[in-house]
Formats: structure tokens, sequence, C-alpha cells
């Protein structure tokens, strides 16, 4: 067997929570030191917390294979830059140790990485160097670099006068150019453009091909699943879960669809909202099939969403709701009052609240919002609200098994259809 590129054991960091008195030397420093004797002194249900330790790693055993692609999965919080400063070199661990076979190329969160008063084109050097590349093979793959990163024009501008996008193009193109053995890269997708994030994942597929090992943390499970041929999902510093992508990825959405979920909303203050206001949106709710608030539904299930608001507009109420995926804010479908026969909003003066049934919800799995719209009859929007009600749609595996869950992939939506084979004596169609 051959000797892992990473090998973690025991891996724990520990961090204090709250902050040190800084010693106070300049100008800055100082207003920084009044300014939290001022925050503190006033009186707050969250106290700072005492300079008590804490775990942002612990009891990590990990070890990756030489060509190993794995990306890092979690919530915010969970340890995954802290493990990727460790294997960088860039923070020490507190108990065990992390052993690394292989030159590291790495792009960390931005800020770390490059010397700030340098220009890119002196970063790129130092960087090279570090990587123990001598200056002739930092030269021969200079241009590509710089042509990767689209930063010709500011080649000699200190770093610290990129923008964060600029920042992490370089520091991609660094990290991926330089033929590093093992590339570690913590979250580019978060910052550069969509086009930039759709390069980097090519580049980096291009070094996974190449045989190098790749550990990528994103918060992108399409990037995950499409990138890599295992998955590890850290939670609270701890490892939950090691192995196949799909079902790592499963598991993580399903465990957090409750504590991301958004149920019942007050839209009395809700800020981004179109219309002239003559009717307005008081109240959102999503219910199940008891009448109980919920954020989790079952695919083909039933759904019923609560509306409360208050009108005193002369025109007659248009009302309708349209579903969006979180992810993309694509619009999935829509339901208008039309659709439910007999039912007709008319002119409303006051305060009412309307309750919206689906018997069988379309949905795929996955994560959505609402759209909720009262407009007049002539569809003249008198309040709109975009983007809220998160809730999330998940199999019913007890009464629709399935090899795999039904996401996206599969299509937007799903219908329930009645499958039935046609017996010989009802021929659909005649065999010549
Ligand atoms: N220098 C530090 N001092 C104190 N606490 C820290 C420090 N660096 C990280 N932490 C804490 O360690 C925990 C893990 O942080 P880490 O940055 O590894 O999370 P993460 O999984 O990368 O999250 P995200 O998805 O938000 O990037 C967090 O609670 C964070 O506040
Ligand atoms: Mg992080």
């Amino acid at each position: 067997m051959t000797a892992p590129a990473i090998h973690v054991q025991q891996l724990g960091k520990q961090y204090r929570l709250g902050t040190a008195a800084p010693l106070t030397r300049t100008l800055g420093e100082a207003a920084h030191a009044l300014l939290r004797r001022w925050v503190h002194a006033a009186p707050s249900r969250h106290a700072p917390a005492a300079r008590e330790p804490f775990w942002a790693l612990r009891d990590l055993d990990l070890s990756i294979a030489p060509g190993e692609v794995v990306g890092l999965i979690g919530r915010n919080g969970a340890g995954k830059s802290t493990l990727l400063k460790i294997l960088a070199r860039v923070v020490y661990p507190t108990t065990g140790r992390a052993l690394i076979r292989g030159r590291v190329g790495s792009l960390l969160e931005v800020g770390t990485g490059f010397h700030p008063e340098l220009t890119g084109r002196e970063n790129i050097f130092l960087n090279g160097a570090l990587l123990g590349l001598r200056r002739a093979e930092i030269r021969a793959r200079f241009d590509e670099i710089v042509a990767f990163a689209e930063l010709e024009r500011f080649l000699d501008t200190p770093v610290k006068r990129y923008s964060s996008g600029m920042y992490v193009r370089l520091a991609f193109a660094v990290a991926a150019h330089l033929e590093p053995e093992i590339l570690i890269v913590d979250e580019v997708l978060a910052v550069g453009d969509a086009a930039f994030q759709r390069k980097c994942l090519g580049r980096m597929g291009e070094v996974a091909g190449h045989g190098r090992t790749v550990l990528f943390v994103s918060h992108n499970m399409t990037a995950v699943r499409n990138l890599c041929a295992r998955a590890v999902w850290l939670d609270a510093g701890r490892l939950v879960r090691d192995g196949e992508p799909a079902a790592v990825i499963q598991a993580y959405l399903g465990r957090h669809a409750d504590a991301d979920a958004r149920p019942e909303m007050d839209l009395r203050d809700w800020p981004i909202r179109r219309g002239t206001g003559e009717a307005r949106l008081l109240r959102a709710r999503l219910l199940d099939a008891g009448g109980r608030v919920c954020g989790r539904f079952t695919r083909l299930g039933p759904l019923t969403l609560e509306l409360e608001f208050e009108s005193r507009t002369r025109d007659e109420l248009n009302l309708s709701a349209a579903i969006t995926t979180t992810d993309d804010g694509l619009k999935v479908l829509q339901l208008a009052h039309q659709d439910s026969p007999g039912f007709v909003p008319g002119v409303v003066f006051g305060r009412r609240k309307v309750r919206v049934e689906v018997d069988r919800l379309p949905l795929q799995c996955g994560t959505y919002h609402w759209n909720l719209c009262l407009h007049t009859a002539a569809l003249d929007p008198l309040d709109v609200v975009q983007d809220v009600l998160r809730f999330t749609v998940e199999d019913d595996l007890a009464r629709s098994p399935r090899p795999f869950r039904s996401t996206r992939e599969h299509g937007l939506c799903s219908l329930p259809a009645v499958w039935r084979y046609v017996h010989a004596e009802e021929p659909a169609y005649a065999v010549q």
C-alpha cells in the first residue's frame, strides 16, 4: 500500500473564546480599546464570554491517499478552514499530528498566503520560492499564472490594493500552477465571479486528472459532487461522516434542513418589497397536514401556505405565490388563486387570512423560498415580497423507495403518475 499523502492523527486545535486586551500601541488600537470599553459597558443579554477554551477541531483521524480528490463540507464554524490551515502549516495543532508527503500548494482564506506590501509579481516569485521552486522554474510558469488570473494590468500593484476577488484570482492561479503535489483550496467558489469559479473548478479537475491530491472546502454541493470521489463532513470540529459524496451530502443536507428552515415570518417590517402598499402582507406560515408550523416537507406530500394581509384598496385583489430555488432563485412553479375553482378574493377592506392547500407537492428534494404577491385584478403590484419562508423537501423513502435522492438533477419537478403494465389482451400497438 502506498503511503498516504495526508495523514492526520488525533488532531485537535483549541482556541479561546472572547478577546484578549491588546497592548495599546497605535492610534488605531487606542481607538479600538476605547470602543471596546464603551461596548462592554453597555448592559447586554449576550455578555462577552470569558476567555474559555473551546475546540475548533477535535480528535480528528483522516488519511488521504495520493491522487485522491476530497471535498470537505460542513456548516460555518465546523473547523474546515482550521484543518486546512494546520495542513498548510499556517497554525499549529494543539494535539495530535498532521503528516504531509509532497509539495503543498494552498489557497486559504483571503488574507493568508500573500505579503500585502509586495506586488502581485513579487508575491508570485515569493510563493514559488516557498514551494521550493527555482527562479527559472517560476519564470517558466509566470505567464500562465498571470493569464489565468487575468490581472496583467495590476501585476505591479501591491496586493493590499487588490479587491478580494482579484486577490483570490491570483492566489488560486499561484496555488494551482506551481505544480504542487497536493492542492489545498478553501472556498475559492465563494469569492470569484461565476466565470472564474467555473475556471477554478476546471483547473482543479485538471490537477486532479494529473494524479495530484486535492483537498478542497466548499459549500457548493454540486461542485463537491462533480469533482470529488470522496467527501468528508465535519461538524463542531469532529468528523461526522466520510465516504462517497452523494451519500455524505445527502446526510449533511438532511441533518441541517430543519435548522435552516424559516417556516413562519412576520412580514410587516420585511425591508425588500415592491408595490403601492394599499394592500400589505403581514404574516406568512407553512403548515403540515396537521396544521402545525413546519419547515420540512416530503416530496409529493401535502403542504399548506397561510397568508395574512391587510387591504384598503377599492380594487379587486389578485393573489399568487411562487416557489423559487434558494441557490439560484429559479422560479419553479406558481400558485394562482384563479386555479382554485370557486375562490374569488374580491375587494377586501381590513385584515384577511387565506390558506393555500397543496395536496401533493411536486418539487424535487432541495431547499426553496416563496415569493408572495398581492396585485390588483389589472395586475398592478400592491405588495410583493421575495425569497421568504425557507423550507426543504425530502423524499419519503418509506412511501416511495428509491435507490437515489430525487434532486433537481432529475428535473425541476416530480409528478405522481399511475404506472401499470398493459395486459396482452389490450395491445397498445401492433408489432409487425
Ligand atoms: N484565530 C482564532 N481564534 C479563535 N477562534 C478561532 C480562530 N480561528 C477560528 N476560530 C474558531 O474556530 C471555529 C472553527 O472555525 P473554522 O474557520 O475552521 O470554520 P469553517 O468550518 O471554516 O467555517 P466557514 O464555513 O464559516 O468557513 C469557529 O468557531 C471559529 O470561530
Ligand atoms: Mg472556513
